[in-house]
């Protein structure tokens, strides 16, 4: 990939979490399983859930808001608004243009990645080429899911693990050193049946066959994703700090996608990271897919735990296959 041109910064984070909470004790009424099942094969013990009424445009403007006032611009600043996402409000037009509205963001070209849970980075990814070449001043950069509303809550092998959020970041160039020093991008398309949504596209239309065929849910093979992961996630991490010429020992901070903590874990240990230099929050609200990292980002931000300064590196696994991991230097 060709030099960056000019520094990219992230000068704002925000995110946002609906509010009805949905614990392990409130699935064992739901499906066959235990507290103590989802506590030690995920580390989960709840997770948030949109209500009927709030489609993903909905949090996606307000973790933007949030990300506009903490970067101390408004909306009509933004050039381009990038959206990552696999629950957008509906298949077209994207949930971007949507969020670009009601933002009020009257010069920004919109539209919506696919990239399953690493939505976020690719998007980071883009938008950060757009400001390093000139072609964009401002960026906002999304990630949001409502997978509640995909979720088959009569399968226990998928409806414990995920939760909705979004998180959302402003990018800038500053003229400082530092920002977003490496980003690298994955796909495996020969791996998408392990991870997918059947139904709803032009492959499988929805009618009522795909309806009592039970398509338009997220399907699975758990075990599989696990494993895969583990492998992607050790590795891109690795490729994007030499990218960055750095050592994983040099990190002051890991923000990993938020599927299982044991993913997380076994990432941590071949990385050679001890974990408090890893940062967790899965357990308040499962996987939220695009949303779990800007979601980490900005907690981790209002934790303290990003400092002028911090080297923090993001790092994720998703359907797709897709992986991907960004280094910043805060
Ligand atoms: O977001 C990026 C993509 N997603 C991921 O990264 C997720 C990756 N996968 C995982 O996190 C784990 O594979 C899971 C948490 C999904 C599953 O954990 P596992 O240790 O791989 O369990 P398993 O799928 O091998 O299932 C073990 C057993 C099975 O029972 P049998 O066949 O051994 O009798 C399942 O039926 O656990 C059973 N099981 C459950 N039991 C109670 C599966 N789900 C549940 C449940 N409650 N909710």
């Amino acid at each position: 990939m060709i030099a960056p041109a000019r520094d990219v910064h992230i000068i704002g984070v925000g995110s946002c979490t609906p509010d009805r909470v949905l614990t392990n004790k409130d699935l064992e009424q739901i499906v066959d399983t235990s507290d103590e099942w989802i506590t030690t094969r995920t580390g989960i013990k709840e997770r948030r859930i949109a209500d009927p009424n709030t489609p993903a445009s909905a949090l996606a403007t307000e973790a933007a808001r949030r990300a506009l006032k903490d970067a101390g611009i408004d909306g009509t600043e933004i050039d381009q608004i990038i959206v990552g996402t696999v629950t957008g409000d509906r298949p077209f037009p994207s949930t971007a243009c949507l969020v670009q509205d009601r933002l009020g963001a009257k010069k920004a070209y919109a539209f919506d990645i696919s990239a399953a849970c690493s939505g976020f980075l690719y998007a980071l990814s883009l938008a950060r080429t757009q400001v390093a070449s000139g072609a964009a001043e401002t960026v906002l950069v999304i990630g949001v899911e409502t997978l509640s509303k995909i979720v088959d809550w009569t399968d226990r092998n998928t409806c414990v693990l995920f939760g909705d959020a979004s998180g959302a970041v402003v990018l800038r160039s500053t003229g400082q050193p530092g920002g977003i020093l490496s980003t690298k991008l994955h796909s495996d398309g020969a791996l998408t049946n392990l991870l997918e949504m059947p139904g709803g596209g032009s492959l499988h239309p929805a009618s009522h066959e795909t309806v009592d065929k039970r398509l338009h849910y997220i399907r699975m093979s758990g075990n599989d994703v696990f494993k895969y992961a583990v492998r992607a996630m050790e590795s891109v991490a690795c490729e994007a700090l030499e990218a960055a010429g750095l050592k994983p020992e040099e990190l002051d901070l890991l923000v990993p996608h938020q599927a299982n903590y044991r993913i997380i874990d076994a990432t941590a240990r071949r990385l050679g990271l001890p974990m408090e230099k890893v940062f967790v929050n899965l357990d308040r609200y499962g996987n939220t897919s695009s949303a779990s990292i800007p979601l980490a980002l900005d907690e981790a931000k209002r934790q303290g735990r990003l400092k002028p300064g911090s080297l923090v590196e993001m790092v994720t696994f998703g359907g797709g296959f897709t992986w991907a991991a960004a280094v910043v230097r805060w």
